[in-house]
């Protein structure tokens, strides 16, 4: 038994360990709705009075106590092609290549900048308390745990949840229901959807282990030294996942205990709109309509005539549309109103607000069911065509493909949105269910962050299956060697029969 000293004593370390501790987040991907996340995150551990030194690409307009980035400059400068608006791929298997392309052509470009040797620069001695990192690409930055003496590690993704990072943390892969993130697919697959379904989560596993990594590897070797600890083995060290998945949000999964689900942890409590927008919002009598192609597409590179088709049919409507445009357009019609950033969660948290057209960003289309408002969505890539169909499907949305879009396919899908309400009576029910909980998304997941510095790592939550190959942990290896038996006995059984018709031949003939 302790005594009262020695229990003080205790609780003194235990809370000391928690209270202002010094983390570094490294959230170095090139898409601003990834810093959004993480930049929640990190906010919600500064009110706990944490001190965060964030790898970023983003600059902060504002001074913040306790909040500070080190900027990876120059990025934006000769932005990655493939990720535009003329350039939908539809082929998921060469989409898988172009997300790892990108991760190496990202890491290529951080490993040179003034920023990264900033933060290589810090003294020897230099001591963080945990280090946070957004792991959904760029594995070439693990080495800065093993340069900052291995402190306990948190991962994030703000990418909802891919199979192949659930599967890191020891998730069984459940292909059979788990749509992959660049398909059209739902958890209720057909036999054929099936097939593809295992094949391109199993792909993208050996790809990201086979080439995309030992790319990285490579790279990080050149800048970090040749004798680095090995991806795998800093990854594998990695304490506990917090996800922007949430079952409500998406669909029903199962999850191990070192995957924390946090699905919508940026998503703030609506605050009043600045006045010039205030008024515009007073004066639309028949609502409000959002259109925005997010913060990584820009409406402004849309060919002209695309622009105009779209335009003709915003005309048509009674509505005030709000697009988020990033330059200025002439000759608008006098119910579209432009601007370059649009605080999009209040404007959906305003109760005119009936429509939102959206490339579905995970973000976007998150935000958009916790305040339920029905969507239009025009997918580009990634996980935007899973995003869009998970609304679709549960009759939430209406998706448009962008080369096909005419003024009449627009105006027809937003009057059908406008006037059945099935939409909107479908995504109020959802919203009502998700924002039931216990507790803010952003609470559990500084929760959790605390939890792994008070405890110094969660390894103890492991599914044994994180050390088990795949083929172990599926059970592959076990249905080969039955099969293989059960052939065996075939063969057995047939050889037999045969022998005993040729003996019963030989005597009776
Ligand atoms: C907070 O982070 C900054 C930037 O990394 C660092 O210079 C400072 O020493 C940290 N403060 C504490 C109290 O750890
Ligand atoms: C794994 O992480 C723990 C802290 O969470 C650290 O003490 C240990 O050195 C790390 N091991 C490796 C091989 O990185």
């Amino acid at each position: 038994m302790l005594n009262v000293t020695e229990m003080y004593v205790a609780l003194f370390l235990l809370l000391q360990t928690v209270l202002g501790a010094n983390i570094l987040h490294i959230a170095p991907i090139a898409v601003r709705s990834h810093h959004i996340w993480n930049r929640a995150l990190a906010f919600g551990l500064i009110k706990e009075g944490h001190n965060v030194t964030m790898l970023s690409r983003f600059e902060e307009k504002e001074n913040f106590k306790n909040f500070h980035i080190i900027l990876l400059e120059g990025f934006f400068d000769k932005p990655f092609e493939y990720y535009s608006l003329d350039s939908t791929q539809t082929n998921t298997f060469l989409n898988i290549k172009t997300l790892y392309d990108f991760s190496l052509f990202s890491c290529e470009h951080d490993l040179a900048t003034q920023g990264f040797k900033t933060l290589m620069n810090y003294p020897r001695d230099f001591k963080f308390d945990l280090i946070i990192i957004d792991i959904s690409i760029q594995q070439c930055l693990y080495p800065l745990i093993e340069r900052f003496k291995n402190p306990p590690v948190v991962a994030v993704t703000p990418f909802l949840l891919p199979p192949v990072l659930s599967h890191l943390f020891g998730n069984p892969l459940q292909a059979a229901y788990m749509p992959y993130y660049n398909t059209k697919y739902t958890d209720r697959m057909s036999f054929l959807e099936r097939i593809t379904n295992f094949f391109l989560i199993h792909f993208e596993i050996l790809y990201r282990k086979y080439m995309a990594i030992p790319a990285e590897s490579k790279l990080a070797k050149k800048h970090f030294g040749e004798n680095i600890q090995s991806l795998d083995e800093i990854e594998r060290n990695i304490s506990i996942l917090i996800s922007n998945y949430d079952p409500i949000l998406c669909f029903p999964l199962a999850l191990p205990p070192n995957i924390i689900p946090a699905g919508g942890l940026h998503i703030e409590s609506v605050k009043p709109l600045p006045n010039d927008l205030k008024t515009i919002v007073d004066n639309a009598k028949e609502g409000l309509i959002i259109f925005t192609l997010g913060s990584h597409l820009r409406s402004d590179h849309m060919s002209i005539s695309k622009r105009t088709t779209i335009l003709n049919a915003f005309a048509k409507l009674p509505q005030t549309i709000f697009w988020k445009f990033e330059s200025e357009i002439d000759d608008l019609p006098k119910n579209v109103i432009v601007r370059k950033w649009l605080p999009q969660n209040d404007i959906l948290g305003n109760s005119k607000t009936k429509l939102l057209i959206t490339h579905g960003g995970g973000l976007s289309t998150q935000e958009a069911m916790n305040h339920g408002i029905p969507v239009i969505a025009i997918p580009f890539n990634t996980d935007q065509y899973a995003n869009a169909e998970k609304l679709a499907n549960r009759n939430m949305a209406k998706i448009l493909s962008y080369e096909d879009i005419t003024t009449d396919s627009l105006h027809s899908a937003i009057t059908e949105i406008l006037n059945n309400p099935m939409y909107s009576t479908n995504i109020k029910q959802l919203s009502q269910r998700y924002k039931n909980r216990p507790e803010h998304p952003l609470k559990k997941a500084v929760f959790w962050v605390e939890y792994v510095l008070r405890h110094g790592s969660a390894n103890f939550l492991n599914l044994a299956s994180r050390d088990m190959y795949t083929y172990q942990a599926a059970s592959y290896d076990v249905i080969m060697a039955l099969l293989m038996g059960l052939y065996l006995l075939y063969s057995l059984i047939s050889f037999i029969f045969t022998s005993c018709k040729f003996i019963y031949y030989r005597v009776y003939p």
